[in-house]
Formats: structure tokens, C-alpha cells, sequence
């Protein structure tokens, strides 16, 4: 995953103006149904006037918390780029989230409905979770933890996890979540650079049917230096597992620890600029990157967008976002944003494939979904598994449909609507990023015609635009960088503790803009279309190519479910343009004549510039557990060189298979 957003590019547009032209040819549109846009919870109307006080606008969404002291002051920008929302108010989150609901008279309500993938269930009403998250927070309290100290948490998706980081939000300690995926170096890396002082963990959690450990990396990262300050490691039992290594005085279990605590807590309220977690994001060299997340700002802007986007009606909806709690759509979209609204939502540990192909449209029957949020690789894997899959279950409770963490081709998002939506749900497209904290660019499902692969335009509050190198503005039907002008309140406040590199990386390339690392482009409207990192866009004979833009060409091809574009060094051409390949269901990869006619498909669909050099239809992508593809290992096999870190990879073994295919794809130059 490509994310140092310091690479700069050749002079000129982003993306080349014929491509451009290209893309912009999707005519599709689809008009928010009646019923929707009459009942929907934010209007057009929002968008002129958060146009007309920006500032009045968040001030009047921090309303919808309850604070312990209004804050009287919204922005404090005296010292950009370091922002203060908010400063004087005081509040607690997890109240906002829990307490404040039970006592508006919600205890019965269902927050979460949780799915094991072993198929076991757990339901926690609103009270139920206010009782677990005062036994959790008093748990933590015994461990020492003080507001303002750090706590790790390596968890598997079950309930404990969401508990944990409103335990901490309770009490002040911001957490730091590690993915469960991540391996025990990454996990090292993470504690020593954060200081946590409580680790967080389980025995293990279920994945693809068999259980999977977590404790075993929690012992060895705490073998490194760096990871001294950790005095206790509490642990959840999930899977049972008998081999499980003890160190005493510093391993407790969940079940002797939390459970005999009293379930009554009183929450203390912190200031708005208190650190509520750091979330760290990779970068492309270097330590990974600890992005600051605040209290008021961040809940003002989670809750607003949780609201406005996904058009939640607390009493009817079920809401569920499947990432994982790991990453930052998991905290926003999971924990904060619909328990501040006192949602009901769904839970669900494992991966979509267990132990059947339909798992998750299954859950959305069971559980009578009515808002799905997930990332278009898990789209592209659904309609690789084929129509009928989805076709066989009851899916007629879903209202709308959201997509995040990479562009959506076009394919995949009319596929989505069609196949999952039932040709009637609105698909919301929503740009951020780990740093935002909270969507940025997406339609209103109420008020938006959409069009398909389009994030479209920044939401009421937010101004972000696209320019060229030299900062100015581009003209609609142009390409450029992706920025944001103004300041908003779910931003990021720093990276711990550096403030140098929060400089460097976000706020250097524009002068007083906030790069955000992407390439992108306004079409005719001046709606806008995302194209991927800026380092991820390949320079062709003195063209500059999106790499989003050949996988879009070749997706549109009905043999191919999902594709990987790389640019390979090239004596002639400066960069070729390299293609992997997942072919649908039915397409058989050996078929002659078939790497020629998809060249060809992409030549009709964008120039022949972007022909491919060389396809290779591949079994597996390598992919970071969010779904991103890793195109830097890609680049390595494409340049035969040997493949650098695959620590974060989902299945290293991808990577091998990848490497052993490879020569076939050599001969097709
Ligand atoms: C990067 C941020 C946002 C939560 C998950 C990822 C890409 C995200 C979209 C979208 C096109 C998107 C961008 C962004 N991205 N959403 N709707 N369309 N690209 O968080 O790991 O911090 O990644 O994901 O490149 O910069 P993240």
C-alpha cells in the first residue's frame, strides 16, 4: 500500500487529458428515490448553509453531543496547521455513546448484534453495554491506567473489542488499536511507539472456520525492546485454545478481571482536545505514522456524518459497517459514529466467505439490514463469486449502500446496486482517510443524483478541491491533487509525537493546503472522481496513466472480476503498463487469445497508450487486511526484483503463487 504522500510528479496534469476524457465518459445516473429524499434527515439545504457560516454550521452539529461544558469557541486556528475545536467544551465520549441513550429511556434498544463466524451470537442492549463498559473501565482503573495513558488493543471483531475502546474513551486513556492480523513485529513497533501501558488481547479469534491465536504475538512482541512499559496484559478468551503461554503478574484474564467489577462507573468529563486514540497508518518507508484523534471535534464530525450519509434513523434502521475494528472505518463507523446515535448495528467476526460464499448476505437477512457500508474489494470478490449467490437470499431490507477505502470502478457499483440494492438503494461513495477521521467527499443519499464511480462532492462543512503542481485550482474536466482548504473538526491533530512529519507529509507540497496523497479529477459538473495515490499513477511515454483507470477498463470486461495495475520500469517507454488479472467465475485463464483481446478492450476503452504491455491472470491479489492492493510487491515481480516487506499482506502465499505464474506472463510481450 502506497502512502507517502510527499512523491511529486512531472509537470502537467495528473492524469492525461485524453484518459481523462475517457473516464468521464460514464453516463449513468441514478436519482435518489422519492420516498428517501422526502423523509431524508439532511437536505440541499445544508450545503448552502454550511456555506454561509461554515463555522455556525459545526457549531450547531456539536449539538447533537451532550457536553458537560458547551463550548463557546468552534475553531482556534491561531497556529495552523495544529487546530483546536472546540477547546473550551468538555464532555466524555463513551457517555455520548452509551450512558446518554439509557438514560433518554433507550436501555432496551439493541446496539449490538454480534455474529461469531462459528455462527454463535451475542445481542447487548444499550444498558447491557453501559453495565460491560463500567465493569471494563473499573477493570482498567485497577490495572493503574490513568486518563491520559496509553492502551493497546490487539483484538479479534467480537464485542470485547468495542467494549475496550469505550472503557478507554470512559476514562481518558486513548487507545491504540493493532489489527489482529498484524504480526507480532508490527504489534512491537506500535506499543513501543505509542508507550502503551496495558495490552489488551485474546487468547485468539475464528478466521476462515479455524480459530487463529493472537496471545502467541502479544508474548513476543513484548520480548523487543522498546516494550518495556507494559505492565499488564489482559486477556479475553475467545476460542479456548489450551497451549496458551502465561506470564504471571502481568497476564489477567477478561473473565476474572472485568467480570468481578462492579458495573456502575461514573463517567468524568475530559477537555475536546484530549486525545481520544492514535491509529497508526504505514507508510510507504519509515515507521508507520500515529495518527492523533481528539474528542469533540472528532464525535461532532463522526456522529454529523453517520447521520448525514448513511441517512440513519436510530428506531427502524440496522446498521452494518463491515471493516474491522482495527482500522479507522471501524472506529468511526462501528463505535462512535452510530452508538453517538444510538444505533442498532451488527457485528460480525469473520471473513465473508465462512463457512459459505453467501455468509454475509445471510447475516443481512437474519438481522434485517437496512444500511451496509464495506469497501469495493469485498463488492469485486462478491461478483466474482457470481450473481446467484446474493440472488438467494432476501435482501429487501436494505435502503441504502455505502462504499469506502478505494476508488469504485463503475462496474462494481452499478453491480452493487443492481445485485445487492435490488436496483433501488442509493450507493453512497465516500472519500477519507485514516487522517480525516470521518467521510469527507460522498453524495446524500436524500439529495444527490449519483453516478457511479464518482465520491462527487465534499459534504456541507467541508471544502476540499483539486489542483494542479502549482496549487492553483483546476478547471472542471481536469485532473490534479486532491486537497482539502479548510480545516474540519474529525481532523487529524498530529502524528504522535512528531509534529515535524505532520508538517512534512500533509501540510508541505500547498502552501496552508492539507495534500491528502491523491490524484483526482472534476468532471464537467465539478463533481469529483478519486484515482488512487498520486505515487500510484505511471508515467507511458511521457503520459501520466492512472493506475485506477486501466483497472476500471479492464473490470468492464466481462471476463474480469478484479485487476491490479502496475507501472514496470521500462528502457523504452519510461514505464509499461503491468496487469494481474482475476477472471469471473466462468472465464478460463488458459482461453487463446484472451490477454490479446483484453489489451484490446482496454485500447477501445482509454487509448491505446494504455494498453497493457503484459496481463497475467492471476488465482490471488496481495492485499493489506483493509483491502488495499499492494501494488509495491506487484512492482517487485513486475521488475523481478526480490519482494520487500509482506508483513502487513493478508496471505503471503499469494505472493509466491504470483511469483511461480509469472513466466507465463512473460511470453505474451
Ligand atoms: C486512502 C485512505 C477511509 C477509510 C479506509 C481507508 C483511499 C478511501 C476512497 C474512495 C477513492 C478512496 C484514498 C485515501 N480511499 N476511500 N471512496 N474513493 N479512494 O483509510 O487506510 O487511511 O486510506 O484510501 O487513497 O487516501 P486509509
Amino acid at each position: 500500500m502506497a502512502r507517502d504522500t510527499t512523491g511529486t510528479l512531472g509537470k502537467g496534469d495528473v492524469v492525461s487529458n485524453e484518459s481523462l476524457a475517457n473516464l468521464l465518459k460514464e453516463e449513468r445516473r441514478f436519482a435518489p428515490p422519492a420516498g428517501l429524499a422526502a423523509e431524508a434527515n439532511v437536505s440541499a439545504e445544508a450545503y448552502e448553509r454550511a456555506k454561509a457560516d461554515r463555522l455556525g454550521f459545526w457549531a450547531e452539529q456539536a449539538r447533537r453531543l451532550s457536553w458537560e461544558t458547551e463550548p463557546t469557541e468552534t475553531l482556534d486556528w491561531s497556529n495552523p496547521p495544529f487546530a483546536k475545536w472546540f477547546a473550551d467544551g468538555r464532555l466524555n465520549v463513551a457517555y455520548n455513546c452509551v450512558d446518554r441513550h439509557v438514560e433518554n429511556g433507550l436501555g432496551d434498544r439493541v446496539a449490538i448484534h454480534f455474529e461469531g463466524e462459528p455462527g454463535d451470537t451475542r445481542t447487548l442492549t444499550y444498558a447491557e453495554l453501559q453495565r460491560e463498559v463500567s465493569k471494563a473501565a473499573n477493570a482498567l482503573i485497577e490495572l493503574g491506567v490513568e486518563a491520559g495513558d496509553r492502551v493497546a488493543i490487539y483484538l479479534p471483531m467480537i464485542p470485547e473489542a468495542v467494549v475496550s475502546m469505550l472503557a478507554c474513551a470512559r476514562i481518558g486513556a486513548p487507545h491504540s488499536l493493532v489489527f489482529g492480523g498484524f504480526s507480532a513485529d508490527a504489534l512491537a513497533t506500535r506499543i513501543n511507539d505509542a508507550d502503551a501501558r496495558v495490552v489488551i488481547t485474546a487468547d485468539g479469534g475464528y478466521r476462515r472456520g479455524k480459530p487463529s491465536a493472537l496471545k502467541p504475538a502479544v508474548d513476543e512482541a513484548l520480548t523487543r525492546p522498546g516494550t518495556e512499559n507494559v505492565r499488564s496484559v489482559l486477556v479475553v478468551r475467545r476460542t479456548g485454545q489450551e497451549d496458551i503461554a502465561w506470564t504471571d503478574g502481568r497476564d489477567v484474564w477478561w473473565h476474572d478481571l472485568v467480570e468481578s467489577q462492579s458495573d456502575q462507573h461514573t463517567p468524568q468529563a475530559f477537555d475536546a482536545e484530549h486525545p481520544l486514540f492514535i491509529l497508526y497508518t504505514s507508510g510507504t518507508t519509515g515507521k508507520p505514522k500515529g495518527i492523533l484523534h481528539t474528542t469533540g471535534g472528532y464525535l461532532t464530525q463522526i456522529s454529523y456524518t453517520h447521520h448525514a450519509v448513511f441517512d440513519l434513523k436510530p428506531e427502524t434502521d440496522v446498521f452494518w459497517c463491515t471493516a474491522d475494528v482495527g482500522w479507522v472505518t471501524g472506529h468511526s463507523y462501528i463505535v462512535y459514529g452510530p452508538l453517538s446515535n444510538g444505533a442498532t448495528e451488527v457485528l460480525y467476526e469473520g471473513t465473508p466467505d465462512s463457512p459459505h460464499q453467501g455468509r454475509w448476505w445471510e447475516i443481512v437477512q437474519k438481522y434485517g439490514v437496512t444500511i451496509l457500508y464495506t469497501a469495493p474489494t469485498a463488492i469485486r470478490a462478491a461478483m466474482k463469486w457470481g450473481d446467484d449467490i446474493p440472488a438467494k437470499f432476501d435482501l429487501s431490507s436494505l435502503r441504502i449502500l455505502g462504499s469506502v477505502g478505494e476508488p469504485i470502478n463503475p462496474e462494481a457499483w452499478v453491480w452493487y446496486r443492481k445485485h445487492i440494492g435490488a436496483g433501488r438503494t442509493p450507493v453512497v461513495d465516500t472519500w477519507w482517510q485514516t487522517e480525516t477521521g470521518g467521510i469527507m467527499i460522498s453524495p446524500l443519499p436524500g439529495v444527490t443524483e449519483t453516478k457511479p464511480g464518482s465520491a462527487q462532492i465534499p459534504l456541507p462543512g467541508i471544502a476540499a478541491t483539486v489542483v494542479d503542481d502549482d496549487a492553483r485550482e483546476v478547471a472542471n474536466g481536469h485532473g490534479g491533487y486532491l486537497v482539502l482548504t479548510e480545516p474540519w473538526p474529525s481532523m487529524l491533530r498530529t502524528i504522535w509525537g512528531d509534529d515535524q512529519r505532520y508538517l512534512d507529509t500533509y501540510w508541505s507540497r500547498f502552501e496552508h493546503k492539507y495534500f491528502a496523497g491523491d490524484g483526482a479529477k472534476k468532471d464537467d459538473d465539478g463533481d469529483i472522481w478519486l484515482l488512487g495515490r498520486v505515487d500510484d499513477v505511471m508515467l507511458v511515454s511521457g503520459h501520466n496513466i492512472s493506475t485506477t483507470e486501466v483497472e476500471s477498463a479492464l473490470v468492464s470486461h466481462p471476463k474480469v472480476a478484479e485487476a491490479a495495475v502496475v507501472g514496470a520500469t521500462d528502457p523504452q517507454t519510461t514505464q509499461a503498463i503491468c496487469a494481474f488479472v482475476i477472471l469471473r467465475g466462468d472465464a478460463d485463464a488458459n482461453e487463446e487469445g484472451l490477454v490479446e483481446e483484453l489489451r484490446a478492450h482496454v485500447g477501445k476503452q482509454l487509448g491505446p497508450i494504455a494498453k497493457p504491455k503484459r496481463i497475467l491472470p492471476v488465482a490471488e491479489l496481495p492485499k493489506t487486511r483493509s483491502g488495499k492492493i499492494m501494488r509495491r510487491l506487484l512492482r517487485d515481480v513486475a521488475e523481478n526484483r526480490t519482494l520487500g516487506d509482506v508483513t502487513t499482506l493478508t496471505d503471503s502465499s499469494v505472493m509466491t503463487l504470483i511469483q511461480t505464474q509469472l513466466p507465463a506472463a512473460s511470453s505474451e510481450d
